[in-house]
């Protein structure tokens, strides 16, 4: 008996201790760099472009990265707080703050792809990755990032590094926060005309709407996005700003939790406006999408009855209107 109680407490004494080598490593050790093999890119100017990319970028970063000034400086992101405190970056064409003034156009591409920066460190998981963004998508965001438009104008807000906690340096350091791959053949949209296609397009690979509305974030399959656990079912608990948790939206069609109900110009109206059927206002963090076309959203909607449905009792839907 004596003799396995020592042993459990060496047992339990080993253990402990390579916890705590564990726990000094994610503490103390340095991130992790990856190789940058950025595309030798130079877009060109083009005024179509930088309407798009006026769209995307006001839809997409400014969310995260617009500052008290009404420029793209960066700010603390409280609604990040889960992971420490974070601060997105200075983005303008500051020549001193704003770090794209480092970056070619093909760093640009590589960073919003697979999350790899300039220096090789990986921009963790509340800065987005768009690795599927068809190319000329990719191009117009680069067009209006160059371009003069007021909010790149230099915003002289300095760059407060983040202070990540022991979980975000566990996730990244161990790997599992980790860049994507860069795509190796050109990535074209489809036509507006395939309705449901494009609207898959728009869902999964440009508006990000899979990952805040599958059933988790660490569950999403981002290679393979329909492959994610509780595919576009709802149910991803998800800080607001006072770190409240919001459960996002069931989007499949199912008539009990979902949309089945729904028609289409009250998706469209949910949306844009983010007015739902029974007149509550979505919540933040869903974002008010009021730059897309009709057809985009209409597409949209195409695209989730193709969805096989998921029975979700764990979204946020009031009284399921
Ligand atoms: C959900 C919030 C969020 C969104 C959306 C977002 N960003 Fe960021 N971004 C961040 C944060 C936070 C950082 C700081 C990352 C870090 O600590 O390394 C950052 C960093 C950056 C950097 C700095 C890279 C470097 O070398 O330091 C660039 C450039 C950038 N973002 C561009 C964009 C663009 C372009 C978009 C839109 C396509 C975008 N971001 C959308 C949060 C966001
Ligand atoms: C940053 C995360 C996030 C993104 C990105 C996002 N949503 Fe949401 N969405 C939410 C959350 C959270 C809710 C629930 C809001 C609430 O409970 O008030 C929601 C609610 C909704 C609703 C209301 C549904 C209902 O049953 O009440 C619709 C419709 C919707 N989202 C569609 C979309 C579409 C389409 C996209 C992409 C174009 C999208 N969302 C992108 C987080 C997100």
């Amino acid at each position: 008996m004596k003799r396995l109680l020592k042993i459990s407490g060496i047992i339990l004494g080993v253990l402990v201790l390579l916890a705590l080598i564990f726990a000094a490593y994610i503490q103390f050790s340095s991130f992790p760099t990856y190789e940058n093999k950025a595309p030798e890119l130079i877009v060109q100017p083009d005024s179509l472009k930088l309407i798009e990319g006026e769209k995307i970028v006001k839809t997409l970063c400014s969310t995260c990265h617009l500052s008290g000034d009404r420029k793209l400086g960066g700010k603390h992101m409280i609604d990040a707080s889960t992971f420490g405190e974070i601060h997105s970056t200075n983005i303008t064409k500051h020549p001193k703050y704003g770090a794209l003034s480092k970056y070619t156009d093909g760093e640009i591409a590589y960073l919003i792809r697979t999350g790899i920066k300039k220096d090789g460190t990986y921009a963790p998981p509340w800065m987005i990755k768009l690795p599927q963004l068809s190319d000329y998508d990719m191009e117009s965001i680069i067009v209006y990032l160059r371009s003069d438009a007021d909010e790149l104008q230099p915003s002289d807000k300095t760059n407060i590094p983040s202070k990540l906690n022991f979980l975000s340096k566990m996730l990244i350091k161990t790997g599992a926060f980790a860049p994507m791959s860069y795509p190796e053949e050109p990535i074209n949209s489809p036509p507006p005309g395939d309705k449901a296609a494009y609207g898959k397009y728009l869902a999964i690979a440009k508006y990000d709407c899979f990952a805040c509305h599958s059933a988790d974030f660490a569950k999403c399959d981002f290679e393979n996005p329909e492959k994610s656990v509780g595919f576009l079912g709802g149910g991803n608990p998800i800080p607001d700003m006072d770190g409240n948790v919001i459960l996002s939206a069931n989007l499949t069609m199912d008539e009990e939790t979902g949309l089945g109900k729904w028609s289409e110009s009250e998706f469209i109206r949910a949306v844009k406006s983010g007015i739902r059927p029974n007149k509550i206002a979505n919540r933040f963090p869903m974002p008010p999408y009021s730059r897309l076309e009709d057809e985009e959203i209409s597409a949209i909607w195409a695209y989730l009855q193709t969805v096989p449905k998921i029975n979700n009792p764990n979204d946020f839907t009031p009284d399921n209107d």
